[in-house]
């Protein structure tokens, strides 16, 4: 008898934290890689969110809090839904968790019994279907075009319902395409939903600010206020504010929900860090200006690579390097070959498998523009030497 846990098989490692460790690996052993897996900003937090933790630590704030997160917080995630999405939550609608993921984990946790399914558009960020295997639940991946940007169609979305669905992911702007959903198109999907009355939607917003060519960002409670009654809008600071390390999240949901989701916290975590919850306060009320500078320096770097739509992720299709040969001689089967390869040349990413499309490779673009242009050069030459 194994002394692991039979779980263990099902906590599965992505893709991008398989190529970053790959990455450590490669450097230890003096390898010149240039970095291109990691999805978070390589902005600092901003000062004033700095400060607001030191005093909150000086003020005693150190002790637990209520497990969801504290009045101060949820009425400054109450303040950023209205003033930003126009809608009107209540307390008793808002969670706050150490990060988007484990309100995520939560949700899942919380709704999912042995076989429920969980509709994923693929390309999709791998922990969805990660944590709903580990939940217990099944992900049924649908698949997108890239002619269609890579989104959703509300002739796919009606094609992969099934009755045991009990949530859609919908992921705007997306990780890892980019793609943004316009407000006309979230309609459209609405459509569909409204039609489904047992699926739930996960709307992940993580990525709202980081929108380009000045598209607005759009929800989907906004567009259809019907489905507030069974959507949950995950978000949190670790992108907009550059706070990943603080883990940070919240969601705004059902109030059913949210309680029971405040009960699979409760046999975890508990609350967030007291220290990282009054940081986000200082972050939600805080100035807002810093946030569209440093959109404005993503996109920069977006324009300096390539057209995509939003977040700082770019999906890059490698069919034309199928079936090529490296020179060392490898012929390249699949995208796990053409991203060996690359790291080989001194790239790292991940590839397209661990998201739910193939022959893709992922390309962030949260890194200095000088280490980019640097990387589409190796990326460049490594497509000119293949036989
Ligand atoms: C699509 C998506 N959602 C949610 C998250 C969770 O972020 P965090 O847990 O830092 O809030 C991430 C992080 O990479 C992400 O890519």
């Amino acid at each position: 008898m194994s002394f692991l846990a039979a779980r263990l098989a099902r906590a599965r490692i992505s893709a991008s934290a398989a190529a970053a460790q790959r990455t450590r690996e490669l450097r230890a052993a003096g390898h010149d890689i240039i970095g291109l897996s990691q999805g978070e900003p390589d902005f600092d937090t901003p000062e004033h969110v700095i400060e607001a933790a030191y005093k909150a630590m000086r003020a005693g704030q150190t002790r637990y809090t209520p497990v969801d997160g504290t009045p101060e917080l949820k009425q400054a995630i109450l303040a950023k839904f209205r003033s930003e999405n126009g809608l009107d939550f209540k307390a008793e609608n808002i969670t706050a968790g150490a990060g988007g993921k484990q309100v995520l984990y939560n949700a899942l946790m919380a709704s999912l019994d042995p076989g429920d399914e969980v509709l994923i558009p693929a390309p999709s960020w791998v922990a969805y279907a990660y944590m709903t295997e580990f939940a217990d639940g099944v992900p049924v991946w649908v698949a997108t075009r890239a002619e269609n940007g890579f989104k959703l169609s509300p002739e796919e979305l009606e094609a992969a319902v099934t009755p045991r669905a009990k949530w859609l992911m919908l992921n705007s702007p997306s990780n890892p395409t980019g793609a943004v959903y316009s407000a006309d198109e979230l309609r459209a999907l609405a459509v569909v939903l409204k039609r489904h009355p047992q699926i739930w939607i996960i709307a992940d917003d993580i990525y709202e600010h980081i929108v380009f060519d000045g598209r607005p960002f759009a929800t989907l409670v906004q567009v259809a206020p019907q489905l507030a009654e069974r959507t949950l809008i995950v978000n949190g600071v670790s992108k907009t504010y550059a706070m990943t390390g603080w883990r940070l999240g919240f969601g705004a949901g059902p109030a059913t929900l949210i309680r029971a989701m405040a009960r699979i916290q409760a046999q975890s975590s508990l609350n967030p860090s007291s220290i990282s919850q009054a940081a986000a306060v200082a972050a939600l009320n805080g100035p807002q200006d810093f946030v569209s500078v440093r959109r404005a320096e993503f996109e920069a770097r977006r324009n300096a690579i390539l057209p995509s739509l939003g977040a700082f992720y770019i999906y890059v299709g490698c069919e034309g390097w199928l079936g090529r040969r490296t020179p060392q001689g490898q012929r390249l089967a699949n995208d796990e070959d053409v991203t060996a390869y690359l790291l080989e040349s001194g790239v790292a990413v991940p590839n397209g498998a661990g998201y739910g499309l193939s022959p893709y490779f992922r390309l962030s673009f949260a890194t200095s523009m000088a280490a980019l242009t640097e990387a589409c050069k190796r990326i460049d030459a490594a497509g000119r030497a293949l036989d």
